[in-house]
C-alpha cells in the first residue's frame, strides 16, 4: 500500500453516487484525471461542513464531481454556482445534478468563466478555482472583490504534478502560469494562505478583513 492508498483507506469511503460518477467519467470522458476524485472530494466536503458556506462559486465543473462534494457539506439553503464553458457537458451535468440528493443546491452556468463572473452580483463565502491554469491569476482577481471579508478560496493543482519544483520548459505555459500564481499569492497581503499537499496541491486562502 502506498501513502495515497493508505490516506484514502483511512478517510471516509466514497459515497455510492460519486463512485458511480467517477466510473462514468473514466468510461466516457477523454481526460478523466481532471476529476477531483475520492480523497480530494472528501476534503472538499469536509471544508464545506466546517465553513458552512451559504454561497459557493466553482470555476470549472467538468462532470460535476467536486460540485456535488461541496454541495454535500453546505447548509440546506446554500447555493453553489458552478461554471464551465464546455457546452457538450450541459445535458450530462443536468442529469448528474438532478440525480444527486444535493443537486438542488447547484446552479450550472455554461459560458466562459471570466464573462460569467463579471455578470454575477453575488457575494461568495467560498470559491473553488479549478479551470484554465493560465487564467488562475485572472480568476483570482475577478473573484476576490466578490468574496466576503473572512471568506475562503480553494485553488486546485497548485503543485501541478511537481512541475512547479523543477526547471521549467519556456514553452510550458501552464506550469509557468501556476508558478507565477503561487509566487504572487504568497506575497499578497490581502489574503492569508496555506498550500496544502492534498492530491495535486490545494491552496487554501482566506480574505482578510
Ligand atoms: C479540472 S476540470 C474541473 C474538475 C472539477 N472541478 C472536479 O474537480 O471534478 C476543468 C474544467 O474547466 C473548464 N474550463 C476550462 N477553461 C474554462 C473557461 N475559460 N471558462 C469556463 N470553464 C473552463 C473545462 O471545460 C473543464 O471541464
Amino acid at each position: 500500500m502506498n501513502t495515497e492508498e493508505y490516506i484514502t483507506a483511512h478517510s471516509d469511503i466514497e459515497p455510492e453516487y460519486l463512485a458511480k460518477l467517477n466510473r462514468i467519467t473514466h468510461l466516457r470522458m477523454i481526460n478523466p484525471r481532471m476529476l477531483s476524485g475520492h480523497y480530494q472530494g472528501r476534503v472538499l466536503a469536509m471544508f464545506c461542513h466546517m465553513i458552512q458556506p451559504k454561497t459557493v462559486l466553482e470555476i470549472g465543473t467538468f462532470t460535476g464531481y467536486s460540485a456535488i462534494c461541496m454541495a454535500e457539506g453546505m447548509p440546506e439553503d446554500g447555493v453553489l454556482h458552478t461554471i464551465d464553458y464546455d457546452e457538450e457537458l450541459e445535458n450530462f451535468l443536468k442529469d448528474v445534478f438532478a440525480g444527486s440528493e444535493h443537486g438542488h443546491k447547484i446552479k450550472l452556468h455554461i459560458g466562459d468563466a471570466l464573462t460569467v463572473i463579471a455578470s454575477m452580483n453575488e457575494t461568495f463565502d467560498l470559491v473553488f478555482i479549478d479551470a484554465d491554469k493560465e487564467e488562475y491569476q485572472a480568476y483570482f482577481e475577478a473573484v476576490l472583490p466578490k468574496v466576503r471579508p473572512g471568506g475562503y478560496l480553494l485553488v486546485d493543482n497548485t503543485l501541478w504534478d511537481g512541475k512547479v519544483l523543477k526547471p521549467v520548459d519556456p514553452k510550458d505555459k501552464e506550469t509557468i502560469a501556476i508558478m507565477k500564481f503561487n509566487e504572487t499569492i504568497a506575497k499578497d497581503a490581502r489574503i492569508e494562505k496555506v498550500l496544502l499537499p492534498v492530491r495535486d496541491g490545494l491552496t487554501l486562502i482566506r480574505k482578510i478583513g
